[in-house]
Order: C-alpha cells, then sequence, then structure tokens
C-alpha cells in the first residue's frame, strides 16, 4: 500500500532543451536508481490547451521520449509510457469528478493564471477546468507517493491529496470497520499492537506526524496481513476508513538554474535555448553570437562578467581554475569574448555527446521506441487496472 512509486509527467511540447534536461532529467535519471518510477507522456493534457493543433502531437510525443532516452532515462528501471494508452486514467478521473466541487477546482491557481497568460485561446472548456483532476487520475491510479515537479504543479499535488482524502473518506467506510480494525491489530501480534496503539492514539489525540511514520513503518514491516486488513489498519491510524487511494507527496523538483542564451532562464517561450540534442555546428553558432558585457565595444576594453550571460554559462560549466581565468581575463581584456566562449562551447557539446550517441540508435530504429513504450504502456494498464477495480468496486460498480 505504501509503496515507494515514484510519478511523473511531461507534456509533449516539442523538442526538449537544456534547461529540462538540468532541471527535470537529471532528476528523473537519479530517483530511478532509487525508487520505482513510472514516466509518461501527457499527451491529453496537451490537448487540454492545444486542442486545436493536433497535428503536432504525434511528432512531439516521440521526440520527447526519445529525448529521455537521451538523457539517461532507462527503460530497464523505469517504465515509460504514454497517457492516452492507459485509458484507465480517463475512467478514474470521470469516477473522481463525482465527488469533486467545482469550486476546488476554480480555485486552482493555475486556472485562472492559464487563461489569462494564453489568453489568445479560449480555455474555458470543461477539459481545461479538468487539468488539475486528469493530474489527480494520473497519479492516484498508480498509488504513487513521490511526484516529482516544479513548483508551479505543487497545488496540483495538493489537490490530488484533497480529492484522495475526500474519496477514502467518502467511500472507505465499510460496515463494522471498527471491529474488523480491532480484529486485525490483534494478528500484529502483542509487541506490535501494543506499538500500534500507542502511536495511533499518539496521531489522533496529538497529531504527531512522527507517530503516523512510525506507524505506518510498522505495518509497512508486518509480512502475515491480508491485503484488505493492511488497507483497513492504514486507515485506522487516521481514524476514518479503509485507504482505498493513497495521498501524494510532492517532490520538489529544484528550480533550474540553467540560465539560457540571453540570460534569462531558458525556457522556449524566451526563445533562448540550446535543444538536447542540439547539433554542434549549431551549438557552436549560438554561443558564439550570444551578446556578452556591452561596455566590451573593442577587444582592449575591459568587462565585467557580472554583465554578461556567458560568465552564467561558465557557472554551471567550469571548474574554479577556469572561472577565476575569466574574471581575471575579462577584468584585464586579457582575453576576448570568442576565446572566452570557446569553453563553454566545449562543454556543452561534451555533455550533449552521449545524449547524441544513445538517440541516435532510437533514431536509425524507432521500433526500439515502439517497442519500449508499448513495454511500458502494458506494465502501466496492469498497475492502473488493479487500482480501478478496488475503485469501481467501493463506488458500487463491482458487477460484471
Ligand atoms: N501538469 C504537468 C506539467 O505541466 C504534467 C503532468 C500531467 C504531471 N500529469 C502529471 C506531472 C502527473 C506529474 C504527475 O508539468
Ligand atoms: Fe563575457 Fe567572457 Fe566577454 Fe567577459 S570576456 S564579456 S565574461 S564573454
Amino acid at each position: 500500500m505504501y509503496s515507494n512509486r515514484v510519478l511523473s509527467g511531461m507534456r509533449p511540447t516539442g523538442a526538449l532543451h537544456l534547461g529540462h534536461y538540468h532541471g527535470v532529467l537529471k532528476n528523473w535519471v537519479r530517483l530511478q536508481h532509487e525508487f520505482e518510477c513510472l514516466y509518461f507522456v501527457a499527451d491529453w493534457h496537451a490537448l487540454t490547451t492545444h486542442y486545436d493543433d493536433p497535428a503536432q502531437i504525434e511528432k512531439h510525443v516521440w521526440d520527447m521520449v526519445i529525448d529521455w532516452l537521451a538523457a539517461g532515462v532507462d527503460p530497464a528501471q523505469a517504465t515509460l509510457f504514454i497517457q492516452s494508452r492507459v485509458p484507465e486514467h480517463a475512467e478514474l478521473h470521470l469516477l473522481l469528478s463525482m465527488i469533486t466541487p467545482l469550486g476546488w477546482l476554480e480555485r486552482v491557481p493555475t486556472f485562472k493564471d492559464q487563461q489569462e497568460k494564453l489568453a489568445e485561446k479560449d480555455l474555458a472548456t470543461y477539459g481545461f477546468l479538468g487539468y488539475p483532476l486528469l493530474q489527480s487520475a494520473d497519479i492516484l491510479i498508480y498509488r504513487a507517493n513521490r511526484v516529482p515537479v516544479g513548483e508551479d504543479q505543487v497545488p496540483h499535488v495538493e489537490i490530488t491529496r484533497e480529492i484522495a482524502r475526500r474519496f477514502n473518506h467518502v467511500f472507505g467506510k465499510e460496515p463494522g470497520f471498527e471491529e474488523k480494525a480491532e480484529a486485525a491489530i490483534k494478528k500484529l501480534g502483542s509487541r506490535r499492537a501494543k506499538a500500534y496503539r500507542q502511536q495511533r492514539a499518539s496521531y489522533l489525540e496529538k497529531g504527531d506526524a512522527e507517530a503516523l511514520a512510525a506507524a505506518r513503518e510498522l505495518l509497512n514491516e508486518t509480512q502475515n496481513l491480508t491485503m484488505g486488513d493492511r488497507e483497513r489498519l492504514f486507515g485506522y491510524i487516521e481514524g476514518g476508513g479503509k485507504v482505498i487511494l493513497t495521498e501524494p507527496q510532492a517532490l520538489l523538483t529544484e528550480a533550474s538554474k540553467m540560465p539560457g542564451l540571453d540570460g534569462q532562464k531558458m525556457s522556449k517561450s524566451y526563445n533562448n535555448t540550446i535543444t538536447l540534442r542540439e547539433d554542434a555546428d549549431s551549438v557552436a553558432k549560438k554561443v558564439k553570437t550570444m551578446p556578452t558585457d556591452p561596455a566590451r565595444v573593442k577587444r582592449t576594453d575591459p568587462g565585467n562578467p557580472e554583465k554578461c550571460p556567458v560568465w552564467q554559462l561558465h557557472q554551471v560549466y567550469s571548474d574554479d581554475a577556469k572561472k577565476a581565468w575569466v574574471q581575471q581575463g575579462c577584468k584585464s581584456a586579457g582575453i576576448g569574448c570568442l576565446e572566452c566562449k570557446q569553453p563553454v562551447i566545449d562543454a556543452i557539446i561534451a555533455e550533449q555527446q552521449p545524449m547524441r550517441e544513445r538517440a541516435q540508435r532510437y533514431l536509425d530504429d524507432p521500433t526500439l521506441v515502439r517497442n519500449i513504450v508499448a513495454d511500458g504502456c502494458e506494465k502501466a494498464r496492469k498497475m492502473a487496472q488493479e487500482t480501478l477495480r478496488d475503485v469501481r468496486e467501493v463506488m458500487g460498480l463491482g458487477y460484471s
């Protein structure tokens, strides 16, 4: 029940850039070694805002999956899939909509923000209002408990927690729950039963979060419980009924410090990006044409790295010796700007080299990517179907 499952998704919006790599993908790669990870392409979410541009979606989906693989996401360790190929997400979304107050969705900050930001689009749609609920379904259907996301997505994880709580509250009740939970406690054995009771009381009476964690840990370590008893005992710690859907935690992804070519944050909308698999000539050209400290008009004019976007790239890519060389050379006009840019160009190209190589295999043989995703979809569906079976059951739809 309280697994260590990580889930995250990305909308397919075109080629990923080095900002995605340093912000999100390196994190995904790290997590896949520690946890069971599920990463998916949120193509339905892309449609909520780009429904008028369906021609692009397919290409964006495959390009993005290749970018993930290029960055080192390993299909042997993480499950990669496409949201729309796991239609169970849609069924859960529908079922959750029955208990979701409209106000909860209207109050999600991204709802108004995005409507204003994308004013040229008509986002007064049912689908767009439901964006966070669809995201909740994405998360809850895998009973994922860790969701790596950027700051902007935290409200979506928060509403997911509220939905899970409400769902468990409404549907987790069963006749004789207390008696069944008490009977299940006895099966823990006397030492564990005593600890469980104390921890539960401590949580219920004093809101002691450590006691809650300890009680969950205790259940996780207990082998001889049936699924039903486990769910009851997890739910019983918190009072109410069975825990059917797991409340997830956001795993905050640090904002990418990757500066763009103009010194602002790297972002597609600022048109200042280097894509993950950009070819080496294009990288060199882009960096060579970057603006520098405007005070350095002539080669002999001294400059100030603090006023130069190239310096920000040195902070990402250069060691201390190289940085000292930049500082000294710039301020004394000892080096020229092209000279200063060369190590950055070399470092970016070197960083991308393994990515280009990994991608090449998939570009040469696209069926490899199709197969990875087909396998991932199949695995994901199995997990999703399990949750959905429980959900249908408690919602009174268990007949076949
Ligand atoms: N809304 C997310 C974004 O724009 C993408 C997303 C969809 C997602 N479903 C998710 C992220 C579930 C984490 C978990 O970045
Ligand atoms: Fe920028 Fe380097 Fe030129 Fe100084 S020498 S202005 S840091 S590019």
